[in-house]
């Protein structure tokens, strides 16, 4: 760690590839401008929503309050309360994963399942195949673990899995491969699920599925799950959470699905760290899951006109190339043409401009070239940050 050595301290050597996380920097840095200047910066490198048409639906609110005045402010079982798991694990098996509630975690939002997951399964040497670009926690996690991150490049121009060059990089030592989908930071969907399965069985290889944006897919794409494949129920952990479907990113509840005996083995992992997620939480995620609907499609909708004036404003942009991303509130640009590396470009977007991405680069080397933008935000926003952006462009 940066700042190892400088006192009579004396941190544990699983400290010494602590770094602070390269993809907030952006966010960062435009803070600080904000701050110092009180320049008007806009917000597209955040990885959450902004503005008032982005709040859970009242119903959440409301069960969360309930919650609270009605005293369930105490301890409560480590894995979740029975309710929250049997729904669930009703959303698992409608996704086509069988589930029944001794395989559902309620965890601290999905990162702590990731973490979890990780730590439950990764031993010293273990080798985890790692999408490049991908989520960095994930390899923060892994490295923490003793493990070894093998990177696996992402094909462009779609950033899907290729095949012949996944396969290649099974091992003896492989235990587990990542995959989200729609992928961070690019939006796309994770293709060739049957076949990414059936190499995994072959090689009894876990899969790490992280779903974050499973209701965040536009038509015509549609969500799927490895974990519905043939065989792949417990050879998979399925990770989700409430964050982003039901707009609950602050509440900090997720959860994931797998193995009974991994999610044993990951409750005392649980009950021995934060003990259970707060019950007026679960709660509040109980109304969101079993209760209306309509607010989820509500917003689909409105990202998805969101995403579609973002990628067309790019595109009209020379030197910016965008796909229509399948989900997710991320578009990934390809910047080359502008002749800048993907952190130079982000760096002048935020001196000169005053407008936050993230470099691409610090999702991994394969994401170099391109910039991740988050379009959930009101539209005069949206709107005026992509003029920025085309200003900076033609500046240049
Ligand atoms: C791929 C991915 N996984 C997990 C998370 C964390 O989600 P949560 O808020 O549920 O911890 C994020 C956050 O944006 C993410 O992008």
């Amino acid at each position: 760690m940066a700042t190892a050595g400088t006192s009579r301290l004396r941190l544990s050597s699983r400290t010494s590839h602590f770094v602070l996380p390269k993809q907030w920097a952006s966010m960062r840095k435009a803070e600080a401008l904000e701050r110092e200047t009180g320049k008007r910066v806009i917000h597209f490198e955040k990885g959450d929503f902004q503005g008032d048409e982005f709040y859970p639906a009242p119903h959440i609110y409301e069960a969360a309050a309930r919650a609270v005045h009605e005293g369930h402010v105490r301890y409560v079982p480590g894995p979740g309360i029975p309710e929250l798991r049997d729904a669930i694990a009703d959303e698992a098996t409608k996704r086509g994963r069988p589930t029944e509630r001794d395989e559902v975690l309620v965890t601290m939002g999905a990162k702590h399942a990731l973490t979890q997951s990780l730590l439950t399964m990764v031993d010293q040497g273990d080798e985890v195949i790692f999408p490049n670009p991908g989520y960095p926690p994930d390899e923060f996690w892994i490295t923490y673990a003793g493990g070894k991150v093998v990177y696996a490049p992402l094909v462009e121009p779609d950033f899907h899995f290729d095949l012949d060059s996944l396969r290649s990089l099974i091992t003896p030592k492989t235990k587990m491969l990542i995959i989200n989908s729609p992928q961070r930071p690019n939006g796309m969907a994770v293709g060739h699920l049957d076949e990414i399965a059936e190499i995994c069985l072959e090689h009894n290889v876990v899969v790490l599925t992280d779903e974050i944006f499973s209701h965040m897919v536009y038509a015509p794409s549609v969500h799927q799950t490895i974990a519905a494949v043939p065989g792949m129920a417990d050879q998979s952990i399925l990770v989700d959470t409430f964050s982003k479907t039901y707009i609950m990113t602050g509440f900090r509840i997720g959860w994931c699905v797998a193995n009974r005996e991994l999610i044993t083995a990951m409750d005392i992992f649980q009950q021995n760290s934060v003990t259970n997620v707060p019950a007026f939480v679960q709660i509040a995620a109980l109304a969101a899951i079993t209760g209306p609907q309509d607010h989820v499609l509500t917003q689909t909708a409105r990202l998805q006109a969101k995403r579609d004036k973002t990628v067309a404003a790019l595109n009209a942009i020379d030197g910016i190339e965008c796909l229509s991303p399948d989900g997710s509130f991320y578009v990934f640009p390809d910047i080359r043409g502008t002749g800048m590396t993907a952190q130079q470009f982000a760096d002048h977007l935020i001196d000169s401009h005053g407008v936050g991405v993230v470099a691409g680069s610090s999702f991994g080397d394969r994401g170099e070239g391109h910039i991740r933008l988050t379009y959930a935000c009101p539209d005069d926003v949206l709107e005026e940050g992509l003029d920025r952006i085309r200003r900076g462009v033609e500046g240049l």
